[in-house]
């Protein structure tokens, strides 16, 4: 397009036939270096398609090749660069765009961002040796539940320890959400309760189940909570980098202002800010966070630095950490209402536990702050956890009544061999 208008504003003498011929021309080469692009982007895919599931070697950004602990190699697992768009949020601020960047679409069945950081832990598991993994979360963890598959994909046993009630911890976990999906891919699945998880810490729990493999002849390979240290921050370095690319080569330039984030473990925002930090993006990262009070970051150049989170924004070029709401997985109705709102307005369907409450605190804080975020151009970071949802379909039930029994009478005839059953 850009072509052929500076093609019309510099030729306004030639005749329209030798115009015509020309544009012709020139028409056919834009044509054919498209298809050329094309069919090289086309290569490429079917390039990548092939490396799913392998090891190759890492070469970091130029710009975090500084750092230190800097991965050896990485496993393919994700669907990536993952889609940005616009995203249609009613009522923002003046001139204020958010844009959404889809890392839930990053494959794995939906593992959202723990995909990115997987490409490098796995990587280090199998390099070590490994013959199974063993991590630790909640009773609805999605980074369990990602590296649940993401071991199988890669032909080890997988461990699990989840956190639940004292109530639940002797029974059959049932199929819910994630547990359904990891329960189908085989991971063993071990329960804790919630006070014994407070008093042990996830650390010696892993230790516990590690030593306890070790003696039966296993090679575990632990990955902490959430896929947060040295090596899953990694993952979002990485991601800064895909955003980089992808705003170099969109068709129209955005400059972004701010990218928003749910936190949990940390790693996420660690890598985003990092990345932001020290490549060309500078986009101040924002992180929404329900879970606690301070968060441990893992970061290339140290092996980690722990901080409140209020202050992450001087050491990680960020601008704010919200730390409020029910606590970890417990969602309010307006929270939910919300996610069933943005869900009926855009398509979008958050997850309630993370991207749901980063981006209800989000909406809130532009409604509430206008001024902070007028005229600003926003990426928000979807990072998956749908299968969470499904631990919450009875809170969401009064949410959804979107149905009733279809009316049609009895007498209306069926058209002759059209619209049978299957
Ligand atoms: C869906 C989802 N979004 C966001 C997060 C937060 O990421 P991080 O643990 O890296 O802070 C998690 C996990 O904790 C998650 O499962």
């Amino acid at each position: 397009m850009y072509c052929i208008s500076r093609f019309h504003l510099l030729s306004p003498s030639i005749s329209p036939i030798r115009k015509s011929k020309l544009s012709k021309r020139h028409n056919h080469r834009i044509a054919g270096s498209q298809s050329q692009l094309q069919q090289q982007h086309q290569k490429m895919e079917t390039n990548n398609a092939f490396k799913f599931l392998t090891k190759s070697p890492y070469t970091p950004p130029s710009w975090a090749s500084h750092l230190s602990l800097i991965p050896s190699h990485a496993v393919s697992l994700g669907h990536l660069p993952t889609p940005i768009h616009k995203w249609h949020l009613p009522n923002l601020p003046n001139n204020t765009e958010v844009w959404l960047k889809r890392d839930d679409l990053s494959g794995m069945q939906m593992s959202g961002n723990k995909v990115r950081k997987l490409e490098f832990l796995m990587a280090d598991a199998v390099a070590q040796g490994a013959d199974c993994i063993i991590t630790i979360g909640g009773i609805q963890s999605n980074h369990c539940r990602a590296t649940a598959v993401a071991a199988k994909y890669l032909n080890l046993d997988c461990y699990l320890i989840l956190r639940t009630s004292k109530v639940l911890v002797d029974q059959d976990p049932g199929l819910t959400g994630n547990l359904l999906v990891e329960r189908l891919v085989g991971a063993h699945v071990e329960l804790i309760s919630k006070e014994e998880y407070a008093k042990i810490g996830s650390v010696t729990l892993t230790d516990i189940l590690k030593e306890k493999l070790l003696k039966e002849g296993r090679r575990p390979y632990v990955i902490p909570v959430g896929g947060s240290n040295s090596l899953g921050t990694w993952g979002y370095i990485e991601a800064i980098r895909e955003i980089e690319q992808q705003v170099q080569t969109a068709n129209r330039k955005v400059k972004f202002d701010d990218i928003v984030v749910a936190c949990g473990s940390g790693a996420t925002i660690a890598g985003l800010s990092l990345g932001s930090w020290l490549g060309t993006l500078k986009a101040k990262v924002h992180a929404f966070s329900y879970t606690r009070p301070s968060v441990t970051l893992h970061v290339g150049f140290a092996h980690f630095i722990e901080v409140e989170l209020d202050r992450l924004p001087d050491l990680f070029f960020s601008q704010k950490v919200k730390a409020k709401g029910q606590g970890y997985a417990i969602s309010t109705s307006e929270e939910l209402n919300f996610v069933k709102e943005i869900a009926a307005t855009t398509g979008v369907v958050l997850d309630p536990v993370y991207s749901g409450k980063a981006a209800y605190g989000m909406v809130k804080d532009m409604a509430e702050n206008p001024n902070n975020w007028e005229g600003r151009k926003v990426l928000f970071i979807h990072t998956g956890g749908l299968l969470g949802l499904f631990d919450k379909v009875d809170q969401m039930a009064p949410l959804v009544k979107n149905w009733n029994r279809m009316n049609v009478d009895e007498s209306v005839p069926r058209k002759d061999g059209t619209g049978k059953m299957f």
